[in-house]
Formats: C-alpha cells, structure tokens, sequence
C-alpha cells in the first residue's frame, strides 16, 4: 500500500513533518463551496446528494496540499436518519424537533444504515477520485454530542437542556445513548467499508461536564464505539476530539482507546508533555481566530505547536472548525508553514 503520512501518524509513525488537514476544511470560507451549496436544495440535501458532497469534499484539496480529504456531510444526520426532524436555518445553525422522554422510545433505528446509503457513496466516490497519498476520513459525532442537539432541539452554550435531562430522566437518556452508540458503530463500519482509511468521533460538547458526568457520558460511549467498531474492523484507526475536555483529557486517551487524540487550542502545549504518553498521536491544536488574523502571530503560533509536538507523531489542525471569514490566502500560508518550515 502506498505511504499515506497522515494515516501512518495515526497509527503511531512520527513524521519529519507533520502532515495537515483542517476541521471543516470543506465550507463557508471557499467560494466553490457556497457556488455548490446553492445547487442543493438545504443543506442536508447537500449532504444527501453523493455527487455535490463529493465536489465539495475535494474542492479544498484542489486548491490547497492538504494530506486529507474529510466525506462532507454533518454529524446531525444520525438524528435525522432515525427519524427525528432536522434543519439548518440561515444564520441559526440547526434545529430539530426536541425528544422527550416518551418520544425517544419512537426513534427508528431499524431505518438508520437505509438513510445514510448516499454518504457511503460519497465515500466511494471520493476513494476512487483521491490520489493515493492522501488520507480519506469519515467520521460520526460522539453519543452526548449528538444528544445535547437532539434534547435541547438547537446548539447552545451550556448543554443545560441536555444536561438535566441526564440527570432527572436517567432511563430515558440511557436509552438514547444505546441508540445512538449502536447505531453509531454501524455507521462508522460501513464507513470502514466504504473505503475510509480512519475515522474521527467529534464530541464538540465535552465541556461543561463534572467528572462523574464526563465518564458516563464522554468516556463510557466512545469507548463501546471503539469497541465496537474495532470488533467488527480490527484494528480500525480512530481519532477522537473530546473539545473542552480539559482535566479530563487524560482519562479520556487512556479509557477510550483513540488511536490519535484531537486537542482543542485551549490545551496547553505544555499539558501535553507528561500528562499523555510519549507515543500517543495528538491532532491540532491551533486557534481558527489566530488564522483569520494571519501574520506573524500566526507563523510563530504555528511554530511553537510543531515545536511542542517534535518529538512524537503530531497531526496539524485547528483546535476546533475553519470558521467562515477567514480569508483563503492565510490558509494558504498555514499550510506551506507546517510543510516548509
Ligand atoms: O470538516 C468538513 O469539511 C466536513 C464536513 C462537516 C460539517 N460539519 C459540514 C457543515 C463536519 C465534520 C461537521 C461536523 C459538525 N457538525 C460538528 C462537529 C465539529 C464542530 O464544529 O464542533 C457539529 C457540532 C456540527 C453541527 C452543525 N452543523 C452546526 C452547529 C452547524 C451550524 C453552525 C455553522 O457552522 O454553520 C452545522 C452546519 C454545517 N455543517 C455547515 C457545514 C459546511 C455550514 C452549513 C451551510 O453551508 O450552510
């Protein structure tokens, strides 16, 4: 098989330098992107619709050496596919339709792999369309992740709906997680399948959680998907970004089994360092504001976390998603940074 460096620093190779691709390096701030999306009718039809999610997966690797190409979609189809309605309004971010504690018992899992068919066909398409250096990613949001979304019906700051939810309905709320880890492990299989070289579980909202809470919540459902997942796919390479985990971010690589570790930009680079083993992959961990500036503070910002992560297999990202006004030639020049010094 031909070396593809981002795939071999997840599974532990360090590289001379680190190879790069960027959290929702498919999106807003590229003007292919928003002339593609209006071909679509919203936005889940983007994702649904193989042959635009295609175009806009590798829009970012045409223009940019990227070592990987990320299958566009959201990590909001789950809910959608068992069943529970989801938009995404202008401006607003997405909405659903709330679950209670009576409804979840009326999610359809039994329909969810028929749903997603069109992302795994962006996947083979894109499989077949890649140069073979490059590193195809799929990827699911986390089990609390997508909960807090489809609790509190939209995106919120606090998690508060989602978060007493948990824990004045704790049966209703195990039942959800069951749901959607089970399905989650299907999903990510047949992502496997499809031709995706490694995956990322996105937990956004791993903040905001006490201790007891993180390991329930956080811990407990990544792990059953890495298990899972690896059951069926041994050895499947798995990057998790637990973002805002923070005093947690330990416990997190070591019960969860993630291959690499995605690191959010208020990780210290020092953190690192002691706290995590010598040999665990990180991704990250740079600021998206600090690349909408540009400049100077950018190079040096680059510098110190290539420098920080030297001595062990280290991923260049963001510390969190692309953001949409950033403008295209600071890109250009984070990514000649970290390949060229
Ligand atoms: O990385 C990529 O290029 C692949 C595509 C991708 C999208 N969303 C496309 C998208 C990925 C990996 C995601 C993940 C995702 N989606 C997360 C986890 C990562 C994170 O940022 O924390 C979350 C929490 C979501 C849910 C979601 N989707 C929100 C909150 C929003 C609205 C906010 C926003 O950025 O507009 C979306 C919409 C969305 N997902 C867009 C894109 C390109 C913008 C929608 C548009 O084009 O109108």
């Amino acid at each position: 098989m031909t070396h593809k460096p981002l795939l071999a620093t997840v599974l532990g190779e360090r590289q001379a330098r680190p190879p790069i691709w960027i959290m929702r390096q498919a999106g807003r701030y590229l003007p292919e992107y928003r002339a593609t999306r209006t071909k679509a009718k919203n936005f889940l039809d983007l994702c649904y619709t193989p042959e635009l999610a295609i175009e806009v997966s590798l829009q970012p690797l045409r223009r940019f050496d990227l070592d990987a190409a990320i299958m566009f979609s959201d990590i909001l189809v789950i809910p959608d596919a068992l069943g529970q309605k989801v938009r995404f309004e202008q401006g607003e971010g997405p909405i659903l339709d709330a679950v209670d504690e009576t409804s979840i018992a009326g999610l359809k899992p039994e329909h969810a792999m028929e749903h997603l068919a069109p992302v795994l066909e962006t996947l083979k398409g894109l499989k077949a369309a890649l140069a073979p250096e490059k590193t195809l990613i799929g990827f699911c949001g986390s089990p609390w992740t997508v909960a807090t979304y489809m609790i509190g019906g939209r995106g919120s700051t606090d998690q508060a709906a989602a978060r007493l939810f948990a824990v004045r309905h704790p049966g209703a709320f195990a039942v959800l997680i069951d749901i959607l880890v089970a399905t989650s492990i299907d999903y990510l299989v047949a992502q496997f399948e499809a031709g995706a070289d490694v995956v990322q579980l996105f937990e956004s909202w791993a903040l905001n959680l006490d201790d007891v809470a993180f390991d329930e919540r956080v811990i407990g459902p990544n792990r059953r998907i890495v298990e899972g997942v690896r059951a069926r796919v041994p050895n499947a390479p798995i990057i998790g970004f637990p973002r805002g985990a923070a005093g947690n971010l330990a416990r997190y690589a070591a019960a969860t089994g993630v291959n690499a570790l995605g690191l959010d930009y208020a990780t210290p680079l020092d953190f690192v360092r002691g706290n995590l083993p010598d040999s665990l992959p990180v991704q990250g961990n740079l600021d998206p504001l600090r690349l909408v500036a540009g400049g100077a503070q950018m190079d040096e910002r680059v510098d110190a976390i290539i420098s920080a992560f030297s001595d062990r297999p280290h991923i260049f990202n963001l510390g969190h998603g692309i953001v949409p006004e950033t403008p295209i030639e600071n890109v250009a020049r984070l990514i000649d940074r970290v390949k060229n010094g």
